[in-house]
């Protein structure tokens, strides 16, 4: 089946959702122990088994798009630098210089080589080190031994994955399973990046977990989000551990129903959306004003995460008029985001923390929550014979 004619399916059963007030279920609800979110052990673990373990997607090629572009940015703890070569390859290092430890670029440009500030070592955009400064001075230095220590990293439908661990196996088609069909299909690599914000909250998977269900939308998103979506109204399909979230909308009948049944599967945004889930933090909302990609980066204790929220668009901003209204739009996502979905997720914490209760539970409407917390564990168990969770 292609990918239109399977998202016709899924458009199908969203109709009959909305239509019969039906949702995706699962056979049973799920309890998760309220450690899970406080435990420093646990969270050690979260850091070690997984998040430096499995593809991170960690910037657009809408980011850096021309040779020389760079990025920085902290990945859970850990200084990292994005640099496009001159052949246009992308590479990924830890950005830490090899005399003595200083960063070698910050922020974000375009620029031949990096020079550290501490002592001005030179870099290439290839992290080969180039030039040790005043070299007659220094002694002898194996150039091709201090160059930046790389990450494994690859470009791939518009987006720039790397592992955080150095020499690490970084396999994409197994982790993705597919899912990354959906962005090439898009044309996701020839989007316009719009600008990021960050907000600060709750451990990652308090936050995470407002990302993975709708059953909330109607009581906290009563003015924002529920006139378009209904609440409690969600379909969930797994590619790997990643999640497509189909969400319908209000219109979905009048959306659909006057269309012939082939292009029900090509009408994202028209009757339904898509919150696309990349495990094991990023969150991604497609709309044609404007799309939301949301980055969880865990720490610097249990209790907080820090989150990116970027902002992509398929047209380039068109004048300084279209800017300002981005801009707009991009500061009311955010506060949203912040106020209806992170200030809450503080308020858990704090519950949590209380004692009050020694698990929490996932119902059987709430499957993207359950599928999440079944792929962690599967991760925490660090036994790739155990079988893998099935949506
Ligand atoms: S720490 Fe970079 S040149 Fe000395
Ligand atoms: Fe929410």
């Amino acid at each position: 089946m292609d990918r239109i004619e399977q998202l016709g399916d899924v458009a199908e059963i969203m109709l009959d959702y909305v239509e019969n007030k039906k949702t995706f279920q699962t056979d049973k609800p799920m309890p998760v122990p309220t450690r899970s979110y406080t435990d420093t052990d646990q969270w050690r673990a979260e850091m070690e088994l997984v998040f430096k373990r499995v593809p991170l997607m960690l910037a657009f090629t809408a980011e850096l798009p021309n040779p020389g572009d760079f990025k920085t940015m902290d990945a859970v703890g850990l200084p990292v630098l994005i640099s496009r070569a001159k052949d246009g390859t992308v590479r990924a290092f830890l950005n830490v210089c090899a005399h003595r430890g200083a960063p070698v670029a910050e922020g974000k440009g375009n620029c031949a080589r990096f020079t550290c500030k501490y002592h001005a070592w030179t870099y290439g955009q290839d992290g080969k080190l180039l030039a040790v400064s005043e070299a007659g001075t220094f002694g002898e230095v194996d150039k091709a031994a201090r160059g930046l220590r790389e990450l494994p990293c690859e470009e791939r439908a518009g987006m720039i994955f790397a592992c955080l661990t150095p020499n690490a196996p970084l396999d994409l088609d197994n982790h993705f399973r597919g899912f990354l069909e959906d962005f090439a299909a898009l044309d996701f690599a020839g989007w316009s990046y719009l600008g990021s914000r960050e907000i600060v909250g709750a451990n990652w998977k308090i936050a995470f977990d407002g990302y993975l269900e709708g059953y909330h939308f109607a009581s906290l998103h009563p003015e924002t989000i529920a006139p378009r979506t209904p609440s409690n109204c969600t379909h969930y399909e797994g590619f790997g551990p990643n999640i497509r979230i189909g969400f319908p909308q209000r219109r979905i009948s009048e959306a659909l129903r006057p269309l012939p049944r082939e292009q029900w599967g090509s009408q994202e945004n028209n009757g339904y959306d898509f919150v696309r889930i990349f495990f094991p933090n990023v969150s991604i909302f497609i709309a044609p004003e404007i799309t939301q990609i949301a980055q969880l980066f865990p720490g610097p204790t249990p209790d907080r995460n820090r989150t990116v929220l970027n902002y992509l668009r398929r047209e380039a901003p068109r004048d300084d008029e279209d800017r300002a209204n981005i801009e707009a739009m991009i500061n009311f996502f955010r506060d949203v985001t912040y106020n209806e979905d992170y200030v809450i997720g503080l308020d858990i914490q704090k519950g949590l923390e209380s004692g009050a209760h020694d698990d929490l539970v996932f119902g059987r409407n709430e499957r993207g929550n359950q599928y999440f917390h079944e792929w962690l564990n599967w991760y925490l168990e660090d036994d790739p014979s155990l079988p893998e969770p099935v949506m």
